[in-house]
C-alpha cells in the first residue's frame, strides 16, 4: 500500500483548519499544507500570536502552536502544495446557490469545480483526491469527469470523506470521532485508496469506527445525518410552542422522552432555533435533490424542518414584542450572544441575526454583547440581509464589550447564545441597572427561573408557560 507523506488541503476554513491540525498532530510523519486563496485568512493562521487565529475553537490554538512550522503549514501557494502532495483534501465552502437554477436550495459547486480544474492543471503524478466538503450526491463523478478530461494523463482516485465535527467541540469531535466515513469506488484501485486514507485515521481512531461505503452512500449520509439532527431540534422546538400554551415544561418532556433508549437524550434542547453553516444548507440541498428526482413528498417532508425553525425564530421575536406591551419602538433591548452556539466565533445563519432583524423592523434599539464575535462581523451579518441601509443598522444596533454596563436603562435582555459566562453574571446588579419591569427572554433556557424571579425580573424561558 502506498504511504502518504505529503497532504494538501484546499480551504483553510472551519473544517480545513481544525481537521488538518489534528491530522498533523496525530501523524508527525506526514507533512500537511493547508492552502487558501484568502490571503488574510492564511496570514491569521500564521500569526505568531495564537489568539489571532481566524477560528475560535477550544483546544485548536494549542495544537496549531505545537505543530505549525514542524509538519503543519498554512500557505497561499495553492499550485505548489497540489503538486507536492500525494493526497489532496478539498475543504472549500459549498454555500446555497444565490442565483440561477436551484437558487435558494441547491449547493453552489463553483468553488469545488475551480479546485478540481486547478488540480487537473497542476498534477503531474497520481493523486488521491478527497472530498471533505459536504456535497450533493454524485458530485464525485463530476469531479472525476473534470480530472479525467483536463488532466495531464495522471490517475486520480476520488474519495468522499465527509466531516462530522460540530463547531465549538471540533477538536474533541476530531480526536474521538463517533465514526469516520470513507466512500470510494469498489474497483481494486478505489479500495486501495480507501485503505490508504483509512490508515491515516487508524493512527488514532479504532478501526471498527472507520466505515467504508460506496461514494454515493457516503455523500448522501452526510446530508442525511445533518437532516436527522436538525429534525430533532425542530421537533422539540415545535413541542416547546405547545408547552408554552399548556402547563407542560419542555425540559421535563425532553427528559421523559430522552430516557427511552430508542429516542436517546441528545439534541433535545429546545432553543430559539438552530443556526450554523450546515443544517439549513444541507437540508435545502436534500430537498432540492429529492425534488429534482420527482420525490415531492420526500422534499416537502424535509422542508418542514426548516419551516419550523423559521417559525421558532419569529415566535421568539414576537414574544418579545407582545410581552413588552406590543411595542418595542425606541426601547433598548440587550442581546447576550450573537454566535450560532457557544464556544465558536461563527455566526453563519445564527438565530440572533434574524431575531435582531425582526426587532429592528419594529424599531427597537439593540445592543449586542458576544464574547467572541467582532463588531465588524455583526454588522456584516445584518447588512447581508439587505433589510435596511448599513447606516440604519449602525444607528439602531450597537455593539458593546461591557455586558453589565450596557444594561443601564434597558427594557429587556434577550439570550441568544448559551455562553457559560452569562450564568455567572451579577444579575442583581443588572436588575438595578434596568428600567422596570425588567424583562429577560431566555432563548437558550440557560438561566435559573427561581433565582431571577426572586430578584424581580419578568423572566420568559422558551418552552415554559
Ligand atoms: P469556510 O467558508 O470556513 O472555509 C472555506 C475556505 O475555502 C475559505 O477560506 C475560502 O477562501 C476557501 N476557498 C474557496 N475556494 C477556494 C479555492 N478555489 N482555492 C483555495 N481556497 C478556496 O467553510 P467551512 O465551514 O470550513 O466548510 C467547508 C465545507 O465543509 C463545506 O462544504 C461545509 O458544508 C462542510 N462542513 C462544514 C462544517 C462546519 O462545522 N463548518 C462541518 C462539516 C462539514
Ligand atoms: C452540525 C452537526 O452537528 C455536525 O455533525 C456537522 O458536521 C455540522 O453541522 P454545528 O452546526 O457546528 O454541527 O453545531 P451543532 O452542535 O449541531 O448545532 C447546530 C445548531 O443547533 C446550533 O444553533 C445549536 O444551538 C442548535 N441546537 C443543537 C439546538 O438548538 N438544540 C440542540 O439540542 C442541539
Amino acid at each position: 500500500m502506498r504511504k502518504i507523506t505529503k497532504i494538501c488541503c484546499i480551504g483553510a476554513g472551519y473544517v480545513g483548519g481544525p481537521t488538518m491540525s489534528v491530522i498533523a498532530k496525530q501523524c508527525p510523519d506526514i507533512q500537511v499544507t493547508v492552502v487558501d486563496i484568502n490571503e488574510v485568512r492564511i496570514a491569521q493562521w500564521n500569526d505568531s500570536n495564537l489568539d489571532n487565529l481566524p477560528i475560535y475553537e477550544p483546544g485548536l490554538a494549542e495544537i496549531v502552536g505545537a505543530t505549525r512550522g514542524k509538519n503543519l503549514f498554512f500557505s497561499t501557494e495553492v499550485d505548489k502544495a497540489i503538486d507536492e502532495a500525494q493526497m489532496i483534501f478539498i475543504s472549500v465552502n459549498t454555500p446555497t446557490k444565490t442565483y440561477g437554477k436551484g437558487k435558494g436550495q441547491a449547493a453552489d459547486l463553483k468553488f469545488i469545480e475551480l479546485c478540481a480544474r486547478n488540480i487537473a492543471r497542476v498534477a503531474k503524478d497520481n493523486k488521491i483526491v478527497v472530498e471533505k466538503s459536504t456535497l450533493p450526491v454524485r458530485t464525485a463523478s463530476a469531479i472525476k469527469s473534470i480530472l479525467e478530461n483536463t488532466g495531464n494523463g495522471v490517475d486520480f482516485e476520488i474519495l468522499s470523506n465527509p466531516e462530522f465535527l460540530a463547531e465549538g467541540t471540533a477538536i474533541e469531535d476530531l480526536l474521538n470521532a463517533d465514526r469516520v466515513l470513507i466512500g470510494g469506488d469498489e474497483t481494486p484501485s478505489g479500495k486501495e485508496a480507501k485503505n490508504i486514507l483509512s490508515a491515516i485515521y487508524e493512527k488514532w481512531i479504532p478501526k471498527d469506527r472507520i466505515l467504508q461505503t460506496n461514494v454515493w452512500s457516503s455523500e448522501l449520509s452526510k446530508l442525511v445525518a445533518n437532516a436527522f439532527l436538525a429534525q430533532r431540534v425542530s421537533s422539540i422546538n415545535s413541542i416547546s410552542a405547545l408547552c408554552e400554551k399548556t402547563d407542560a415544561n419542555i425540559a421535563e418532556v425532553s427528559r421523559a422522552i430522552g430516557y427511552d433508549s430508542r429516542i436517546g437524550s441528545k439534541f433535545l434542547n429546545s432553543s430559539v432555533g438552530f443556526g450554523g453553516s450546515c443544517f439549513q444548507k444541507d437540508i435545502l440541498n436534500l430537498v432540492y435533490i429529492a425534488r429534482s428526482y420527482g420525490l415531492q413528498e420526500v422534499a416537502d417532508y424535509w422542508e418542514q424542518v426548516i419551516i419550523m425553525n423559521d417559525y421558532q425564530k419569529k415566535r421568539f421575536a414576537n414574544t418579545i414584542v407582545s410581552s413588552l406591551y406590543n411595542t418595542v419602538s425606541g426601547k433598548k433591548i440587550i442581546f447576550y450572544g450573537w454566535a450560532f452556539k457557544k464556544d465558536t466565533n461563527d455566526t453563519r445563519e445564527s438565530a440572533a441575526i434574524y431575531v435582531a432583524d425582526a426587532l429592528l423592523d419594529e424599531r427597537a434599539e439593540i445592543t449586542v454583547y458576544d464574547p467572541k464575535v467582532t463588531e465588524e462581523q455583526i454588522y456584516a451579518d445584518l447588512d447581508y440581509l439587505n433589510t435596511r441601509s448599513p447606516e440604519d443598522n449602525r444607528r439602531l444596533l450597537k455593539v458593546t464589550n461591557d455586558p453589565t454596563l450596557a444594561t443601564q436603562d434597558a427594557h429587556a435582555i434577550a439570550i441568544l447564545t448559551e455562553w457559560d459566562e452569562f450564568k455567572t453574571y451579577d444579575w442583581s446588579l443588572i436588575y438595578e441597572n434596568m428600567l422596570k419591569p425588567a424583562f429577560i427572554f431566555d432563548g437558550r433556557r440557560l438561566l435559573n427561573k427561581g433565582e431571577l424571579t426572586q430578584i424581580g425580573f419578568k423572566y420568559y424561558k422558551i418552552g415554559e408557560s
